[in-house]
């Protein structure tokens, strides 16, 4: 059974979005997927002003449900299940999505496939990558503009601790290296989505 404040939590993240997307009769559902830094969320609002999605920002959602995070394994943990949550409540109403976050470990991203199955929602996996001395010079920015609108607070010493748990995708994916131009493989998520 799952907790009652978690179901309410997941409603209060609903609340909170102000437009959503036209509901679509099999929506698509994205999984984005990558280290901190490599260029998900950048990727992410590229990709929505080509096609109507609706993001959820992993670090955006934590910010709404813990005032003052602490990125403890606990909190993490009850994060992904309101979020999950939250993505089954949306598609099961039709509206497409996509779940900015680094879904590095395989069993954390089966709960999604797992969702988009049982839902008959199409899934896409997009895994963004850049070479490591340009995710370097970009968190270390990072850190010395703390006035950003970046909801992510991850840094060079949080990417070289991820870096030891990110494990490969089994499944059919789309690379993006961001160090080179998005836009081809934007193209063909845009395809894939629209198919
Ligand atoms: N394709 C790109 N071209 C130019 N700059 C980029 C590109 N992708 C990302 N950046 C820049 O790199 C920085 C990090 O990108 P972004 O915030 O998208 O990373 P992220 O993967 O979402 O990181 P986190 O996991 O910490 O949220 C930002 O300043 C962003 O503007
Ligand atoms: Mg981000």
């Amino acid at each position: 059974m799952k907790a009652p404040y978690l179901i309410t939590d997941a409603n209060r993240l609903a609340d909170s979005f102000t437009t959503l997307p036209e509901a679509e009769s099999q929506p698509v559902v994205i999984m984005i997927s990558g280290l901190p830094g490599t260029g998900k969320s950048y990727f992410c609002r590229r990709l929505a002003e080509r096609l109507p999605f609706l993001i959820l920002e992993s670090d955006a959602l934590r910010k709404q449900l813990f005032t003052s995070p602490t990125y403890a394994a606990d909190e993490s943990a009850y994060l992904f299940r309101t979020t999950y949550q939250l993505i089954e409540d949306l598609l099961k109403k039709g509206i497409p999505v996509i779940l900015d976050a680094t879904n590095l470990e395989e069993r954390h991203r089966e709960r999604l496939y797992n969702i988009a199955e049982r839902l008959k929602a199409r899934l896409i996996l997009v895994n963004v990558q850049a070479p490591i001395e340009l995710v370097e010079k970009r968190l270390k920015k990072r850190a010395d503009n703390k006035n950003n609108q970046d909801n992510s607070d991850a840094d060079w010493a949080v990417y070289q601790k991820m870096r030891m748990t990110a494990e490969k995708i089994k499944r059919r994916h789309f690379t993006v290296d961001t160090s080179r131009d998005i836009t081809p493989v934007i193209d063909k998520v845009v395809r894939e989505a629209k198919r």
